[in-house]
């Protein structure tokens, strides 16, 4: 079975992702996820605030006048100032396995800590997952200037690295699709749909907000599935699917709709590492079930341009339904 696949430029000889998560803080784990048929790992984000506080912490020492701590920090660090164990992750989890080693950097304003981009190509990644986690709750941003900080970052971190990159972005767009092929037009190597924001929940006992965060169930793919059928065919770069695989099912509608990777995280962390396998056996199955010899004979062969139903994914199915055309299913 022919399960390899491009993503980011990159040949991967399967097309399911450990998406970010602490899992791959372990290097052990990072070598499982190799073993039980991870065609790539993405490594868990490094955050804005992380490199920045380095840089606030190097000035503030350097207007202290303290040398010996200054000494502390290898040579030239001003100019590329970033946490050294990211970079040391990057390079052993390099190291340790032939897949593509995905680093993961997560901000939300165009500013000096892009610089840090830098750091990890040198550090070796294969490319750079870029997430903008940014929640307008000021109520000030217009959609408009929301949009163009994504485009912005892009265009920044692109200038600074000559590594493929990935957007990891939301579903909270007034124009998803429109707003992705901005992105790629702009350069992005390829698509994640989606990230799952963090919302917080309010324990009515303590009258506390809960912090937590949920692990995904299945139903959390009709989202990207929606978006990524609509774009399949349409982009220079490649489409990763995230959110709600559980089960070969899940990855194999995101190969149906025209993924070019199934990325995961919560079922790996409800069964382990060793999951990836239940998976990529599921995967195996299924294409030899359908008598096809490759993901590439099934990928896109459900996306929007490819169905002739192409109602299905659109208003007009909204309104059947909403009159109780079909059936509405649990
Ligand atoms: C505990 C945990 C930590 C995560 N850490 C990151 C992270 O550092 N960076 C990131 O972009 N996404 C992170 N994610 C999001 C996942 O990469 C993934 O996009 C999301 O969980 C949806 O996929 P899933 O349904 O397969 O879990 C994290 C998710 C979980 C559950």
């Amino acid at each position: 079975m022919d399960l390899s696949t491009r993503y980011l430029g990159l040949t991967l000889t399967c097309p399911l992702v450990a998406s970010a998560s602490p899992l791959a803080l372990d290097v052990g784990n990072i070598r499982k996820m190799e073993d039980f048929g991870a065609g790539a790992v993405v490594l868990p984000s490094i955050f804005q605030e992380d490199i920045e506080n380095e840089i606030d912490e190097m000035e503030r020492l350097g207007n202290e006048g303290n040398s010996e701590a200054l000494s502390y920090f290898p040579a030239g660090l001003t100019e590329n100032v970033g946490p050294q164990n990211y970079l040391d992750l990057i390079r052993r989890a390099r190291a340790a396995v032939d897949i593509p080693v995905i680093a993961s950097l997560n901000g939300t304003t165009p500013a000096g800590w892009i610089d840090y981009a830098r750091q990890i190509e040198q550090a070796g990644a294969h490319a750079l997952e870029l997430n903008v986690y940014y929640l307008p709750t000021d109520l000030v941003s217009s959609g408009a200037e929301v949009e163009s900080r994504y485009v912005e970052i892009l265009t920044e971190v692109k200038k600074a690295v000559s590594l493929p990159v990935a957007m990891k972005l939301s579903p909270y767009f007034s124009s998803p699709g429109h707003m992705i092929q901005t992105l790629d037009t702009a350069g992005a190597d390829g698509v994640v749909l989606f990230n799952r924001f963090y919302q917080p929940d309010i324990d009515l006992e303590e009258l506390t907000l809960l912090r937590d965060l949920k692990l995904s169930t299945r139903g959390e793919i009709r989202l990207p599935l929606l978006w990524i059928a609509a774009l399949s065919g349409k982009l220079k770069g490649s489409i990763a699917a995230s959110s709600g695989v559980q089960t070969a099912a899940e990855v194999i509608k995101y190969l149906f709709v025209g993924a070019d990777v199934v990325m995961t995280t919560s079922a790996l962390m409800r069964h382990g590492v060793e999951y990836l396998k239940v998976l990529k056996d599921g995967l195996v199955a299924d294409l030899t079930a359908r008598e096809a010899g490759s993901v590439a004979e099934i990928r896109g062969g459900l996306s929007r341009s490819a169905v002739s139903d192409i109602a299905a994914y659109d208003r007009v199915n909204y309104i059947r339904i909403l009159r109780g055309g079909l059936h509405a299913a649990q």
